[in-house]
């Protein structure tokens, strides 16, 4: 039976017992995205090992922008160097925008430059949304199958990916789930197609249903024009903002901040 058919109060009945299992987020403050971006080089790395060794290897999303560049440049680099196995890592995008993946913009090119072309992860593992098709639908229905094929959840299942990298933009937006835009509202799609008006641009990005889903989630935050909006997420009204959406349903959310964008946060918000 497809979730929607089920009685109401069935499912307010695991709606409630889902969200009695939601953590607390927990909040790193580093003094300088150095820091922060080692810090989460390190968890990453112990993800990594933990699920290298089983069946079904290392799931994990990426996201563009330019906050986490120095962490795949930290992952690319000698000290990690052959810490991970590469073979048994799949790499997804959270979100890509409609560019070849050759164009500056592109969060794919960023990744490969930084990372890709420096480690030895095999192609066939690097899961690349192919966001310059014409047919954004399509793309995202690819997309959405190649995250069944690898990751193979359970008939009516969400695929549950180990670890999702995201960013936070000034305004609140995560991944391409922008404030006020459609895509946010997703309840069925794992990936969709977003126009964002505002930069007028279109983007694919993975839907809030497959975030939370994940066993973990990493929120790198860096920069003084980042500490409003992130005393807003972590310390105002809940469910406002994109970020405060990102609530996995069977998994960790960490907070990785350094001190600009901390600095208006409450001392007991830090841990
Ligand atoms: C993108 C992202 C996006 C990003 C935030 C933060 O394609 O831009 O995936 O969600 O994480 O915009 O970007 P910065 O790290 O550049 O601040």
């Amino acid at each position: 039976m497809h979730d929607c058919e089920r009685p109401l109060v069935v499912r307010l009945a695991s709606l409630r017992a889902a969200q009695t299992t939601m953590q607390k987020p927990t909040v790193k403050v580093f003094s300088t995205l150095e820091e922060l971006s080692w810090a989460a080089a390190a968890r990453f790395e112990e993800f990594a090992r933990i699920h290298t060794v089983k069946k079904k290897g290392f799931s994990v999303a990426l996201s563009g922008g330019l906050t986490p560049k120095l962490l795949y440049q930290i992952l690319a680099s000698q000290t990690f160097a052959g810490r991970i196995r590469g073979e048994r890592v799949h790499l997804f995008q959270v979100d890509e925008r409609c560019v070849p993946p050759d164009h500056p913009q592109s969060n794919y090119g960023m990744i490969r430059e930084t990372l890709l072309s420096r480690v030895p992860i095999p192609h066939a593992n690097v899961h690349r949304m192919a966001a310059e098709q014409e047919d954004r639908e399509e793309a995202c229905r690819q997309y959405a199958a190649e995250l069944a094929r690898v990751l193979k959840p359970e008939e009516g299942e969400l695929p549950r990916l180990n670890m999702v990298l995201l960013g936070m933009g000034p305004d609140g937006h995560t991944a391409s789930l922008f404030p006020g835009s459609e895509a946010l509202d997703e309840q069925v799609l794992w990936v969709r197609p977003n126009y964002l008006e505002k930069l007028k641009m279109h983007r694919l990005t993975l839907t809030l249903p497959v975030l939370n889903a994940a066993a973990e989630v990493a929120f790198l935050i860096a920069g003084a024009d980042k500490a409003q909006t992130l005393r807003q997420v972590l310390e105002g009204a809940p469910g406002q903002l994109p970020a405060q959406k990102v609530q996995p349903v069977k998994g960790n959310v960490t907070w990785f901040v350094d001190e600009a964008a901390a600095r208006l946060l409450r001392p007991e918000t830090r841990g």
